[in-house]
């Protein structure tokens, strides 16, 4: 008898992927300017430092928040005692706003129906808790963040079907992809409970359009099931077309107060937008009075501590500060995108038009051997080992077409270095190894 659970020693943890191997290989032999300049660069975690002094010069100006005081005088006391699973009425009002204002105004959030969790990994475990029974399945667009095969499912045994999104329409979700991916559901003897986007996309770094939205929206209608819309990356849209929320798209529809209207849930968190993953903050925000009811008593399991929403409930009410930095890390990731997306065409590859996000998703299809997941592995141990660059291979994401990867657009802070260094690197080293390549491929001939 083992001394671990089967829960807890199965491999459902997904440690065994491409996107947990790179973090590791980068572990052992992480990029350093000085002490190890032949190290790997770190490209496959999605990082937004960019904008970190914007945070570290509003800190400066406001060192009550940090310091746990309120008009100068200490609130210690209070915020160590506080318990209240329900969260911080002025943080929830605060972040309520936020979100309304990512989206120009064009909804509102009600504040009692939020649910605090600590990072949107922990928001979208509760959902999925919440709504489906062991083995119950979720449809989710591919190519899908990696992390979802731990989160969705370890804990909760539900299943993750895909609805297989392909390059011929820039990865657009589309009727029959549905459809399909509802019949191979029902083939495999599994109930569908809903389907889970992520708008805008992370790995694409595209925002789903309204188009495919009501799309999802009559699919959940007719077959009664519900949709979960992860929008960690709403406040990072640097280009047209814009973010349309889920919730945008009920209310141009008049379907507020329906049932439909009800079965629609949003994950959110601060660990994109603001760059804060290490202070876990995330929220469900779902139009379902018993799924916040049960989601409250569920965030028990991963609370935001008292003295982070109270930092953040005074940074987020500060509105003039966060309309500047939003739209300044927004130009500040566009001027990233553009970089990157010139870096790589000089070295002649290609990348999918982004307008969102914290990456680029690459297409290096004619450098594989074959039109193989095999040739797509062994591509990308090339590019970690020989080019020394962690990115991550579309398998990890689930793409249904081998040689796509994504990059991070190297997220270090803007003003050190080593940034400098690895942003310079990171182009010149691929661009120096697809020479090499093609020569070997010459050679060979
Ligand atoms: C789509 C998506 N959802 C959830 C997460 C997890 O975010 P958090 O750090 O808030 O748990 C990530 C992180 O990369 C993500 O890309």
């Amino acid at each position: 008898m083992g001394l671990l659970s089967r829960k807890a020693s199965c491999n459902s943890h997904g440690q065994d992927s491409s996107y947990f191997l790179g973090w590791q290989e980068y572990e052992k032999n992480p990029y350093h300017q000085l002490h190890n300049p032949k190290g790997i660069i770190q490209m496959g975690l999605a990082e937004n430092q960019l904008s970190f002094d914007l945070l570290e010069a509003w800190l400066a100006k406001n060192p009550d928040a940090a310091e746990c005081k309120r008009d100068g005088q200490f609130i210690f006391r209070e915020l160590a005692l506080f318990q209240d699973y329900h969260g911080l009425p002025a943080f929830k009002t605060a972040l309520v706003d936020f979100m309304a204002e990512i989206r120009g105004n064009r909804v509102t959030f009600d504040p009692n129906h939020i649910v605090l969790t600590a990072g949107a990994t922990s928001a979208n475990e509760t959902i999925m808790f919440c709504v489906a029974e062991q083995r119950d399945a979720f449809l989710l667009p591919t190519p899908y963040y990696p992390g979802f095969d731990r989160d969705l499912k370890w804990r909760t045994g539900a299943e993750i079907l895909p609805i297989h999104c392909t390059s011929s329409n820039r990865f657009q979700i589309t009727a029959s992809a549905i459809e399909e991916a509802y019949r191979q559901a029902q083939k495999q003897k599994l109930r569908v409970k809903g389907i889970l986007i992520t708008n805008p996309s992370n790995p694409l770094g595209t925002t789903i359009t309204r188009a495919a939205l009501d799309l999802l929206i009559n699919f959940i209608s007719d077959k009664e099931i519900h949709l979960i819309s992860d929008e960690i990356y709403s406040g990072t849209v640097f280009s047209s077309p814009g973010f349309v929320s889920i919730m945008e798209v009920l209310k141009d529809r008049n379907l507020e107060k329906t049932q439909v209207w009800e079965r629609v849930h949003v994950v959110y968190s601060l660990s994109k937008d603001l760059g804060l993953p290490g202070f876990r903050v995330g929220a469900i925000y779902s139009n379902d009075p018993t799924v916040v009811a049960a989601a409250t008593k569920m965030s028990s399991f991963g609370l935001v501590s008292s003295q982070t929403q109270y930092l953040l409930s005074v940074l987020l009410s500060d509105k003039k500060f966060r309309n500047y930095y939003i739209a300044k890390n927004q130009k500040r990731l566009q001027k990233r995108q553009r970089k990157l997306v010139s870096g790589l065409d000089k070295a002649s590859i290609g990348c999918l038009e982004s307008n969102a996000g914290l990456f680029c998703w690459v297409d290096m299809r004619h450098l594989l051997r074959s039109n193989t997941f095999e040739a797509e592995m062994e591509l990308w141990e090339r590019i970690v080992y020989d080019v020394k660059l962690n990115i991550s291979p579309g398998s990890s994401c689930h793409c249904s077409e081998p040689g796509w990867f994504r990059r991070l657009k190297s997220f270090v802070n803007s003003k050190s270095h080593q940034e400098l260094k690895s942003l310079r690197n990171g182009p010149h080293r691929i661009q120096k190894w697809i020479s090499r390549l093609f020569q070997s491929f010459h050679d060979q001939r």
